[in-house]
């Protein structure tokens, strides 16, 4: 008899003591907040996310109690928040050290204190994407320890993309190597001309630019993209046309570029394609391509547009897509942004019966 009553005390006691660890996990403060871009890295996620990327990666190991953590907090959400804003192909991923899930990944990542920094970047991108088989050998890893403000941080990650739109200034030099790579036996990539009007220093055109160099990444630099300004393409296309143009593509490349550049073209900065392989050549039609049905802001929207003119124009078969809106992991992404759990639950429980709040504690748990 007294045995049981034991046992009965220490059920209560142990009830009692849940619901104090429930009631403190409660009045707990969210640690991030929702940002659209953080993503909550785990081991279920992180060879996916940050192994098999042309993106370079900022991981920060932390845990929600630490000080130094809550004064890096803001840097890393304002961090976040700039990616999404200008859709950079940059990631930040966090990982909660104090997660018995993911012990494992912190201590193989060797985190002694909190928080821990460190970068994970694409050695080449000639492997990114292309081999069945995942391997970290093909990414640097290292420890940051740069400033810990958000522009330094965005600063260093964007030192890291393996990414640029070469400005073609000897559009001759730039028309040889194409033509040179056409009629060659090796197969050359399909290539994107920036042509870009320098009297219109638009936000538009900065953005076009920003758009290409983020796309050109996801496709793992499947094509290759050059700047080209209106007025050397124009000065020279005639000339060009005429004499040089020694292959079928090449002549044909060049009379669509004299129609499009002599003809007075009115929307300044334009894009066109080429794949001399196939003898492709088309300039990028905006009001061909709408993306709707999604919440995007306008250089998601026009990475969209993009990604569907490339693929439409190449085949999806010819190009390889790493990351972005048409790649097979942009679900998983979506999936693994950082979402406030906590505020959810709190917001949503105002409107519930007790019974459904019970459970949701148990959830919690
Ligand atoms: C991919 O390129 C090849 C030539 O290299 C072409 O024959 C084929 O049609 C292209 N694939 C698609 C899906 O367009
Ligand atoms: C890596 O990504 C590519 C392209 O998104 C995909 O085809 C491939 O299956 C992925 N590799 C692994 C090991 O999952
Ligand atoms: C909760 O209640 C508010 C009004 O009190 C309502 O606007 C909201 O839609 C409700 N949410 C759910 C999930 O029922």
């Amino acid at each position: 008899m007294a045995k049981i009553s034991l046992i009965i005390r220490f059920g209560v006691l142990f009830i009692g003591l849940i619901s104090y660890v429930r009631a403190q996990r409660g009045n707990e403060p969210p640690f991030y907040l929702d940002s659209e871009s953080l993503l909550e890295i785990s081991p279920y996620n992180i060879d996916q996310l940050v192994y098999n990327t042309s993106y370079p990666t900022l991981l920060e190991f932390y845990a929600p109690w630490c000080g130094y953590c809550k004064q890096l907090k803001p840097s890393v959400e304002k961090l976040a928040s700039k990616i999404k804003a200008k859709n950079l192909p940059v990631q930040v991923g966090i990982v909660n050290c104090e997660d018995p899930n993911n012990a494992k990944l912190c201590s193989e990542y060797d985190v002694k204190g909190y928080p821990t920094l460190v970068t994970v970047s694409p050695k080449s991108l000639k492997k990114v994407g292309k081999n069945l088989k995942l391997s970290k050998k093909n990414y640097n890893v290292e420890v940051y320890s740069g400033e810990r403000e958000y522009k330094p941080m965005l600063n260093y990650l964007l030192s890291k993309v393996k990414s640029k739109v070469n400005l073609v200034t000897d559009f001759h030099q730039l028309y040889n190597s194409l033509s040179a790579a056409a009629s060659d036996s090796k197969i050359s990539k399909p290539f994107i001309l920036n042509i870009f009007d320098p009297a219109e220093k638009t936000k538009k055109a900065a953005a076009l630019d920003d758009v290409l160099k983020t796309t050109q990444l996801q496709f793992a630099k499947s094509f290759d993209s050059f700047k080209v300004d209106v007025n050397t393409v124009s000065s020279i296309s005639s000339v060009l046309c005429q004499e040089k143009a020694d292959t079928p593509e090449a002549a044909k490349m060049c009379g669509e570029l004299k129609d499009k550049v002599l003809q007075g073209h009115s929307f300044g900065s334009f894009l066109v394609l080429c794949d001399p392989r196939n003898e492709i050549f088309s300039p990028y039609e905006s009001v061909e391509y709408s993306s709707y049905g999604k919440d995007l802001n306008a250089y998601e929207a026009l990475n969209v547009k993009l990604s569907n003119w490339i693929v439409d124009n190449v085949g999806r078969a010819n190009v390889t897509i790493t990351d972005g809106p048409l790649s097979s992991k942009a679900e998983l992404v979506q999936k693994s942004i950082f979402k406030n759990k906590y505020a959810k639950k709190k917001a949503k429980k105002g409107n519930k019966s007790k019974k459904n709040e019970e459970e949701n504690y148990q959830d919690e748990l």
